[in-house]
């Protein structure tokens, strides 16, 4: 495994522990090895000693073993490449086994991903074996979307290249599709009018933190929105495809893409709202507001929230809102897919309580959990209701440690499964419905509406939903 951006925050923070896991429980073949590339002018152990640093308070500490560790660290090697200079890729190809599998992690600006892919080609290190991982952004729109997968796809098959998006790695992500299609009860249900509005919410705490010098150019639109959230969506929303191959899965969640209804100036002044969070407590902390955290410009316009009410035009989705919502700096970290049913048609007991009587709460982080919300009679002699969560304890029904999800995907890769990979029909697909959105926020010259670091975003969020009758449920 060859890691361009070895020296990243990505491959310290997630990459490099997650492979310290999959080694820990022998999901790495045997013999592995693992180069990182950066500019830094390392040997190897100078290289080591920054993993020691920056790496290893990664793992759980349950699951940190010296000798593991000892193990592991004898995969890593180090070698020093500038994408730009073709020599270095010489040393790259001199470092490399012939004849070996190889998995190219490419983890850098997505603007080096042709660079990169060009002279690995030249190098002669890529041959039909080969596989590459791109991670996101997978560019900044639907033409530089384009032009990074024409420049992979030179060198590269389709069905050599992952297209990571880590949510579709998430345990709770890859149990919704077993949940919808591993059951028959939900299915008659799982349409309109049945179901009256989906929710989907990825609230983190944590502000932008060192990464304004990325996320000022990007904004939550292209962070989250574009990717995590649309695979979300497509996860919820799709037919149920015909087997788990890779195309037979994917298919289904392009329709779902494609039959997202695009957004005018009318639709996007209505149905969009875009925040930015300012001075406030997250924590318990007093936290700084986004135009005061380093490296953001003063007048910046960048979003650090976005909820949106989206359509699919089908069938089974019509008249459904989708409301999808994320931020940073929100109140709690709290990822989650909520389905709303219609509330029974005729209200039979007088003291039926207003709101929603059933909601299927997926909870994806903190912690997960699947839960069914119906009513139920409270003991006594009247006939007052209250809803209860029907709770599958997935906890205690199974034993066995979660993966991350970066771990859960890196193994995908080694053993050559795509599923839980985007397209890039997929993935353009997405840019061309992200893509009015964004512009149009530019063309109406709106500033992002101000909201307390620590909240759950600007009010306008609530107001969209109100309108509709439902309410974020938290
Ligand atoms: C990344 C985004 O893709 O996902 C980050 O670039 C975000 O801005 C992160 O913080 C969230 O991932 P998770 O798994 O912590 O929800």
């Amino acid at each position: 495994m060859i890691i361009f951006g070895g020296m990243g925050d990505l491959a310290m923070r997630k990459l490099l522990p997650a492979l310290y896991m999959a080694y820990l429980h022998g999901n790495l073949p045997t013999p592995t090895r693992i180069i990182s590339t950066g500019r830094q002018d390392f040997d190897r152990e100078a290289y080591l000693a920054h993993v020691e640093a920056n790496s290893r308070s990664f793992i759980a500490s349950n699951n940190f073993n010296e000798k593991t560790w000892d193990g592991f660290v004898q995969l890593l090697e180090y070698v020093r490449l500038d994408v730009q200079q073709a020599p270095d890729f010489g040393a790259l190809a001199r470092a490399a086994n012939p004849g070996a599998q190889r998995v190219f992690y490419l983890s850098t600006a997505p603007a080096l991903f042709t660079t990169i892919c060009d002279k690995l080609a030249e190098a002669g290190l890529v041959d039909p074996k080969a596989r590459v991982v791109l991670e996101k952004p997978l560019g900044q729109d639907l033409d530089s979307a384009i032009e990074i997968n024409e420049a992979v796809g030179k060198h590269f098959a389709e069905s050599q290249i992952y297209r990571i998006d880590h949510y579709l790695g998430k345990e709770t992500v890859q149990n919704l599709m077993v949940l919808r299609f591993g059951n028959s009860i939900l299915e008659p249900l799982w349409r309109a009018p049945n179901i009256s509005s989906v929710q989907i919410t990825v609230a983190e705490e944590v502000g932008v933190g060192s990464r304004a010098g990325f996320y000022d150019g990007t904004g939550a639109m292209r962070d989250m929105v574009q990717n995590h959230l649309l695979q979300l969506l497509c996860i919820v929303a799709m037919e149920p495809p015909t087997s788990l191959s890779p195309d037979a899965v994917r298919d289904e969640k392009l329709k779902v893409i494609r039959s997202l209804r695009r957004f005018g100036l009318a639709d996007i002044a209505r149905d969009t709202v875009r925040g930015q969070y300012t001075h406030g407590v997250s924590g318990h902390q007093e936290v700084a507001g986004y135009h005061e955290e380093k490296n953001v410009p003063p007048d910046s316009k960048t979003e650090t929230f976005v909820a949106l009410r989206a359509h699919i035009d089908t069938w089974r989705w019509s008249k459904v809102p989708f409301y999808l919502r994320t931020g940073k700096r929100m109140q709690r970290r709290s990822s989650k897919i909520v389905v709303e049913f219609a509330n029974p048609p005729f209200p039979l007991f007088p003291d039926m309580p207003g709101g929603v009587a059933n909601r299927l709460v997926i909870e994806l982080q903190p912690e997960e959990a699947i839960k069914l919300q119906i009513m139920a009679k409270q003991p006594g002699s009247g006939m007052q209701m209250q809803q209860v969560a029907l709770n599958l304890d997935l906890q205690s029904a199974f034993q066995q440690r979660r993966a991350e999800a970066y771990e859960r995907l890196l193994i995908d890769v080694v053993r050559g499964r795509l599923t839980h990979f985007m397209r890039r029909d997929e993935l353009e697909a997405a840019w061309e419905w992200a893509d009015p959105i964004i512009e149009g926020w530019s063309t109406l010259g709106e500033k992002p509406h101000p909201y307390p670091a620590g909240s759950w975003g600007p009010s306008e969020a609530f107001a969209l939903l109100a309108r509709d009758g439902f309410a974020w449920f938290e």
